[in-house]
């Protein structure tokens, strides 16, 4: 058992049914272009996080909402296979979540989110109080978002999709994570704790716009990017609850990062926490 197995964490967020399809290259606005057949793969910003975060060994209960039908039912399925806790996700007349998602040869993808049933979780149903952290994105309501900050000091906020979203809840957060383009719409300066992903160049943390710390993932030979920002996150979170150093954090998740882009589904290849620090000692 790892020592993030006494902490808990809660992550609110969505969870989708993946539709995807591989093709040469990515259509440019206006084109149509042929792929593969469909996969249908269990994904969400949310629930590839619970996932990633109960493979790590942490205690992870999913907090969500799905609509009473057949892809909600085998989300949850696939969720708790992985080992997080689904007993605080809800139902909702609307459908499941979906995401349309297209990769290239290269391993690089587009996503569209059909939200669904995400945008109807209610969290006055929800206790927030036994977890050590909470980690969040935005694929669930703005209102959601705002109240986490409120109701929890330890909200890890992933700021993916870029929504519109108040300076005042930021500020609250404990830490920000975003890539380099949902960071072009952040004020760095106001913010205590962000973190920005580049990709394959690594991450960097930010304390009011001043860099404390950055790490670069290994090398992997890539085959699929979908989730692999969510494994980071998660990886991320797993490291803040054990109060490691901002570097240490880093270099733990950019390297978990790295690893899950091995496989094809944001669920595919979700790295232990001995996966990552043989990687790390490796590199050492
Ligand atoms: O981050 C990857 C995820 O984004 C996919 O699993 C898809 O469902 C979308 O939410």
């Amino acid at each position: 058992m790892s020592d993030s197995a006494r902490l808990r964490a809660a992550v609110v967020g969505s969870m989708n049914t993946d539709l995807v399809v591989r093709c040469d290259v990515l259509p440019i606005p206006g084109e149509t272009v042929l792929g593969s057949d469909v996969e249908r793969l269990p994904g969400g910003k949310g629930a590839n996080q619970a996932a990633a975060l109960a493979r790590l060994g942490v205690a992870t209960a999913m907090v969500s909402c799905v609509g009473r039908d057949e892809m909600g039912e085998w989300l949850l399925a696939t969720l708790a296979r992985h080992g997080a806790d689904t007993s605080l996700v809800q139902r909702s007349e609307r459908p499941t979540g979906t995401a349309f998602i297209t990769v290239d040869a290269a391993g690089e993808n587009e996503i569209v989110v059909a939200p669904g049933a995400n945008t109807d979780l209610d969290l006055a149903q929800v206790d927030l109080d036994p977890f050590d952290v909470v980690l969040a994105q935005m694929e669930v309501s703005a209102d959601t978002v705002e109240e986490l900050a409120r109701r929890t000091s330890s909200l890890i906020l992933n700021v993916a999709p870029a929504r519109p979203v108040s300076a005042s809840t930021l500020r609250r957060c404990a830490v920000v994570i975003a890539n380099e383009l949902e960071a072009r719409s952040l004020d760095m300066r106001e913010l205590a704790h962000c973190v920005v992903t580049m990709g394959s160049r690594g991450a960097a943390h930010y304390s009011f716009g001043e860099i404390v710390a950055e790490a670069k993932p290994p090398v992997v030979d890539v085959i699929d990017t979908v989730g692999a920002g969510d494994v980071f996150c998660a990886a991320y979170a797993s490291r803040y609850l054990q109060h490691d150093t901002p570097l240490e954090v880093l270099r733990f998740a950019v390297t978990a990062g790295s690893l899950a882009t091995r496989a094809i589904g944001a669920q595919g290849s979700l790295p232990t926490t001995e996966e990552v620090q043989q990687w790390l000692a490796l590199a050492s």
